[in-house]
């Protein structure tokens, strides 16, 4: 039967918790989704905190413990905003009580555990995707446009980099983004994780990599208060050791022959969101830095002679994707509006049951390419992602 309403359980109330109970609530608001959307249940550990988020948020109930959460028979929808560790475990069982799936990225701490998750949703015929939340800005949308239609041409060069800054000082403390068994891998997961995924959404598959990183900071002084990207430790803390990658660059193949570079680290100061990319094509070229998210640079080598140069559109015209849901022409959008476009085409998807994307698939796809990137990196060798 079909449902006027979608409830949702969310899972995480902190950094991504936040983006996601914003984008809930502003998806009836800014578009005209075809059901509703019940903002449920938040659940964490604290009850202290996950009351207080529950509240400020506009949540109806809260949870303790996920597993509560999904025996819940009034919740349609998982979203699992929790540190990467716990993806795996709420996503099998959330897929197994039936209910549709939303995780973030990366899928899992590994390609197999990555694999193991999209085998449970399928198994379970439940809808499924995946945090990429920069898919959804619209200048990425309008870049996916241009290759599709071949403005670019031949797809020769993806040069991508993502940069950060917040863990320079090598007081800031062991968070759990900092430890293996709980994050995966650092830089590589963490940030090179979008860039490949935007690789993959703008030139094609990934044939072989190779690579190379690098922990600068090996141990750091045990975490004493979190909040988001900040953390406090306390003078004189103990001492533990950083299990991953603070930076990892790689080279890559792809399928089409097209080549790539990629370069994420959190040890480039001065960075703070520095995601860019550029594609090179035989007809023209794109260029896209997230900090200034609202513009896509384009280049076409048809224009006319004397007149070549990058142009700089400004992709909040009626005609870009989402730009006509929100304010008028030049009245820009920022980093939430991403969660927004991404919350609105799921809950689109499972209304009208339609395919979801970027789904699991695009997850494991992710995962493989991590995974292959790391072997390479541990063995001084080029690797083929379909080897995995
Ligand atoms: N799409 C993006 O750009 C993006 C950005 C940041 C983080 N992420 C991903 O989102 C996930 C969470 O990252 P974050 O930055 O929001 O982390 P965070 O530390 O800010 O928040 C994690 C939340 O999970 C909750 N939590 C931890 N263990 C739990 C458990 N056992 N049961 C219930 N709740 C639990 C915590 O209470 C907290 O609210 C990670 O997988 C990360 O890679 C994605």
């Amino acid at each position: 039967m079909k449902k006027d309403t979608l409830n949702v359980g969310l899972v995480g109330y902190k950094f991504m918790g936040k983006a996601h109970s914003n984008a809930f609530k502003k998806v009836g608001m800014f578009f005209d989704p075809s059901v509703k959307i019940g903002m449920k249940a938040i659940c964490g550990r604290d009850e202290a905190w996950v009351k207080e988020a529950a509240e400020k948020y506009g949540w109806e109930d809260y949870e303790t413990s996920w597993e509560d959460l999904i025996k819940r028979d009034d919740i349609d929808i998982i979203d699992i905003t929790a540190p990467s560790n716990f993806h795996k475990e709420i996503a099998i069982a959330a897929a197994k009580a039936g209910k549709h799936v939303f995780c973030e990225k990366p899928l899992a701490l590994n390609l197999k555990d990555a694999r193991e998750m999209l085998a449970a949703v399928k198994e379970a015929n439940v809808k499924h995707q995946i945090g990429f939340n920069y898919r959804f800005a619209p200048a990425i949308q309008l870049a996916k446009k241009l290759i599709d239609e071949g403005k670019l041409g031949t797809i020769y060069h993806f040069r991508g980099l993502y940069l950060q800054d917040f863990i320079v000082d090598p007081n800031f403390p062991l968070v759990w983004r900092l430890d293996k068994k709980v994050a995966g891998s650092g830089s590589h997961g963490d940030l090179g994780a979008h860039l490949i995924d935007l690789a993959r959404f703008l030139v094609g598959e990934f044939d072989e990599v190779i690579g190379m990183s690098e922990t600068f900071i090996k141990k750091r002084p045990l975490v004493e208060k979190m909040t988001g990207l900040s953390a406090q430790a306390q003078e004189g803390a103990q001492m533990g050791e950083v299990t991953v990658d603070d930076a990892t660059l790689f080279l890559t193949r792809f399928k089409n022959g097209a080549l790539g570079s990629f370069e994420a680290t959190r040890f480039a100061t001065g960075h703070k969101n520095g995601m860019s990319f550029e594609i090179n094509g035989s007809k023209g070229s794109i260029k896209f830095e997230f900090e200034r998210m609202n513009e896509l640079q384009y280049y076409s080598a048809e224009d006319e002679e004397g007149l070549h140069g990058f142009r700089l559109i400004q992709a909040t015209e009626d005609v870009h994707p989402y730009a006509d849901a929100w304010w008028p022409v030049g009245h820009v959008i920022g980093y939430e509006h991403t969660f927004v476009h991404e919350m609105y085409e799921f809950i689109e998807a499972i209304a009208k049951d339609k395919p979801t994307s970027p789904d699991f698939h695009d997850g494991v796809k992710c995962s493989q390419i991590l995974e292959a990137v790391e072997v390479s990196i541990e063995n001084r060798q080029w690797v083929k992602v379909d080897s995995l």
